[in-house]
């Protein structure tokens, strides 16, 4: 962790700001330590502050989903140099990247981080910052973050470990938040919405990607009647079908994949994905539309939108 995230840091359960104990004291990293509040103290290990109080609801699903995850170059069956051209100009509606230098940016659930660390290239001066509660965020920061400087790569990278119901920010720091397939995994999606509002600045940009209520049958058998069924089993047992219905998937991508290129493995995280998690609801885009405008954003915009999902953009 980078001294300098502090500036922007504070407790996510009493609001106060950190009080940080470290044994490196001249350093601007803090590899081990402890960050102190009014009512906690919280770890920092191998440079990631770990800004949770207790574990949160689900957690343990995306522990599961994450542990399947060892590539740095695609997910969701997509290249992420294709997958970053998506977000930018589909999502973020950014036109040029000049726009992002020396901006704060959150990834509001960014699992292992990829597209956190392809972003975090273009607002050097500022920063990008990826928030996860799972494991994946682990992942993240030893692969990319700005804690380790590996070769002194993704300077303006950084990760916590923190639930978005509770984040650990000061009101209106970001310049930009965005949040890719996140905030319909979360029981109360508008709470946590306004909970990434709080911490954007006023005229500040939110994106959001959610799944699509208005989608195929394919995708609601499998995906919401399929998944219902099959979530009201434990966990042990929705990962042992899974797994036994890998084949099944293997051989339908061959026949039917047009092109997909998704290892066993791969394919494996992308199931858990569709159909291992308890709480994945579908929204039409009007709803979230209407979501946005009854929250205060100006200027809200559908961006790209599929069977699969659709982004929607406003301004604070
Ligand atoms: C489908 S993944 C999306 C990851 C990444 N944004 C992407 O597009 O590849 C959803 C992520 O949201 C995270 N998540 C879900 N609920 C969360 C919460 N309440 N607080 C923080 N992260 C959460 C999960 O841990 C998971 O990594
Ligand atoms: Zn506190």
């Amino acid at each position: 962790m980078e001294k300098k995230l502090l500036g922007i840091l504070q407790c996510p359960y009493c609001g106060k700001e950190f009080k940080l104990s470290a044994r490196a004291k001249n350093s601007s990293m803090v590899s081990e330590g402890k960050l102190i509040c009014g009512c906690s103290e919280y770890n920092v290990k191998n440079g990631l502050p770990i800004l949770l109080n207790h574990e949160p609801k689900h957690k343990g699903e995306w522990d599961d989903q994450w542990s399947l995850y060892s590539n740095k170059i695609r997910l969701w069956d997509t290249d992420v140099n294709e997958w970053e051209e998506n977000m930018l100009k589909q999502s973020l509606m950014i036109k040029n990247t000049s726009e992002l230098k020396g901006k704060w940016i959150l990834d509001a659930g960014c699992g292992p981080g990829v597209i956190s660390s392809k972003l975090s290239k273009y607002c050097t001066g500022g920063g990008l910052v990826g928030v996860d509660m799972s494991s994946a965020v682990k992942f993240a920061n030893s692969h990319f973050s700005s804690s380790l400087r590996i070769a002194r790569m993704n300077e303006n990278l950084h990760f916590v470990q923190a639930d978005i119901q509770h984040l650990p920010f000061k009101n209106g720091v970001f310049d930009m938040v965005y949040s890719a397939g996140v905030l319909h995994h979360i029981d109360d999606t508008e709470m946590a919405f306004k909970s990434l509002l709080r911490c954007l600045k006023k005229r500040g940009k939110i994106s959001i990607w959610v799944y699509n209520e208005d989608t195929s049958i394919k995708v609601k058998i499998l995906e919401v009647h399929f998944r219902k069924f099959l979530t009201f089993f434990p966990r042990k047992f929705r990962k042992q079908v899974l797994l036994s219905l890998l084949p099944l998937f293997l051989i339908k991508q061959s026949l039917f994949g047009k092109g997909s290129k998704q290892d066993a493995k791969e394919k494996l995280l992308h199931i858990y994905d569709a159909l291992y998690h308890k709480v994945a609801k579908r929204y039409f885009s009007k709803e979230m539309v209407d979501l946005f405008k009854r929250n205060g954003l100006k200027h809200v915009v559908i961006g790209r939108e599929d069977e699969s999902g659709f982004s929607v953009t406003g301004i604070k």
